[in-house]
């Protein structure tokens, strides 16, 4: 399940994919990208021909932006609603951590990935998108998979982190963004040998993307994961400089070397908050050692951007399941739903519905969702909505805050929380904390046998007066 090129034909042959010839890297593939975004439905975008590079060298970009092609990807057939992805995602994510121990990666001796060694490093020869018109430079890593090992447990992450091509095309930043696993591993190495090893495969099936960009908890491989997600065990190759494991059929990928001390000015870059971070900052940047492709290699684009961005889908149907995943382990009881809202980048809104049970339980299930370490980071809103609300609905989560939610004493902030340097509201150069508010929006315990009704034709009448005007109401 794992072979992009595979997945491709089959995306061509589902029409959920679209060649387009000739655009330039610079501005054009990141512009015809958000323009696919915000159509109804957007496609998988196959970038070839493109200005400067001989055909063949391809981008892909909108490989997760719709149902159809998320569930090809998550193993799931090609035909799937909205609706059909959140019923059929309700369990799966616990299952893929609970199997990835059935699903080890295996490492083989071979793989396309090493058709192609390079020791004298020009990441240009790839048609590096510049996404958009303020990114400081050309990003290389969006849908990228960076490889890193626990010091101590030998236990390898995924994380997709972005990477800007540095040095005229001999180097390349990665922004790893503090407490993420990544950077934990980083940060032990550095303690204990001053460098660490690093690998990233730029070019995959857009499930290493999925398992590289979504919490996958600490003692989980994502390759493992991948395997789950892919029922069987995907193969991987060392890296000839580190031994970092790569997927043996990725399609381009860098190895190297990262030191504290060895930084590069960095960004800015449009992120999925919808606004540019980073301003020439100085972040890790890597010494790449060793470059590896296959023939024609396709670069997997992921920008993000205002939302709806090129993950922001995948990101907002994957962070609710696995938030309503990690919700059901604490044993919250009487949970209805749980919605990481597009809008706020599948982390800064979240709505949870439940059935209310005791007094203080509304605030539980606030409390508990907006510090999940799979939902803590950058959360900036968490309102818990009564179960006739549905959470996938913003009209009616507003209707419900306005109605249900008194401000002086449904509103509670949190400080001195999970931030990040992305946060628009973050000063430059200052510490990466946030605050956060959950917002009740539940009628209150005590007055649920005499809350106001609410007002609208019940269903059974609704039901009557369809059938009897069918020509006025369809
Ligand atoms: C396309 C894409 C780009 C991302 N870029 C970054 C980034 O630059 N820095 C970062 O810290 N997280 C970034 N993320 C989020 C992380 O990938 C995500 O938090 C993931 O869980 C990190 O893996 P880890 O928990 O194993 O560290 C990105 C996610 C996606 C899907």
């Amino acid at each position: 399940m794992t072979d992009l090129r595979k997945w491709l034909a089959e995306a061509e042959a589902a029409g959920e994919a679209q060649t387009v010839e000739g655009a330039h890297w610079e501005l054009e593939i990141g512009a015809l990208s958000q323009v696919n975004y915000r159509r109804g439905t957007p496609k998988a975008l196959v970038f070839d021909s493109i200005k400067d590079y001989a055909p063949g060298m391809r981008v892909l970009s909108g490989s997760v932006s719709n149902p159809r092609l998320l569930g090809s990807v998550l193993g799931l057939g090609w035909d799937n609603t909205d609706e059909d992805l959140v019923e059929k995602l309700a369990v799966k994510p616990g299952e893929w951590i609970e199997r990835s121990g059935d699903f080890r990666a295996v490492t083989v001796a071979d793989g396309p990935l090493l058709s192609h060694v390079d020791d004298e490093i020009d990441l240009l020869k790839f048609p590096v998108p510049r996404w958009h018109e303020g990114d400081g430079g050309r990003y290389i890593g969006t849908g990228c998979a960076v490889v890193t090992r626990d010091y101590d447990t030998g236990r390898i992450n995924l994380g997709a982190y972005r990477m800007q091509v540095q040095d005229e095309g001999r180097s390349v930043s990665v922004n790893i963004e503090a407490g993420k696993h990544g950077a934990q591993h980083l940060r032990r190495w550095f303690e204990a040998e001053g460098r660490a090893p690093i690998a990233a495969s730029l070019g995959h099936h857009p499930a290493y993307l999925v398992a590289a960009g979504v919490e996958v908890p600490g003692d989980v491989s994502e390759y493992d994961y991948v395997g789950a997600m892919a029922g069987a065990p995907v193969r991987t190759v060392a890296g000839l400089a580190t031994g970092l494991p790569l997927p043996h059929d990725a399609e381009i990928a860098v190895e190297g070397w990262v030191r504290p001390d060895h930084k590069r000015p960095e960004g800015p870059f449009g992120e999925w908050t919808g606004y540019y971070s980073g301003s020439r900052d100085p972040i890790l940047t890597i010494d790449v050692e060793k470059v590896y492709y296959r023939d024609n290699p396709i670069l997997l684009g992921a920008p993000p951007g205002k939302p709806p961005h090129d993950y922001s889908y995948m990101r907002t149907v994957m962070k609710s399941a696995i938030i309503t995943d990690s919700l059901r382990k604490t044993g919250l009881p009487g949970l209805r739903g749980v919605w990481a809202h597009e809008a706020g980048g599948g982390r800064s809104l979240l709505i949870v519905a439940i059935e209310q049970r005791y007094a203080g339980h509304a605030r539980q299930a606030a409390y508990l969702t907006s510090q999940l370490p799979s939902a803590a980071y950058m959360n900036r809103f968490t309102v818990v909505v009564d179960h006739d609300v549905n959470p996938r609905d913003l009209g009616e989560v507003v209707w419900a805050m306005c109605g249900r939610t008194d401000p002086s004493i449904d509103i509670e902030v949190m400080k001195r929380t999970w931030g990040s340097r992305v946060d628009p509201l973050t000063l430059p150069g200052a510490v990466a904390f946030n605050s956060r508010a959950v917002i009740d929006a539940c009628r209150p315990f005590e007055r649920l046998g005499d809350f106001p009704a609410v007002a609208e034709s019940s269903p059974d009448l609704v039901a009557s007066v369809s059938r009897r005007w069918p020509e006025v109401l369809g």
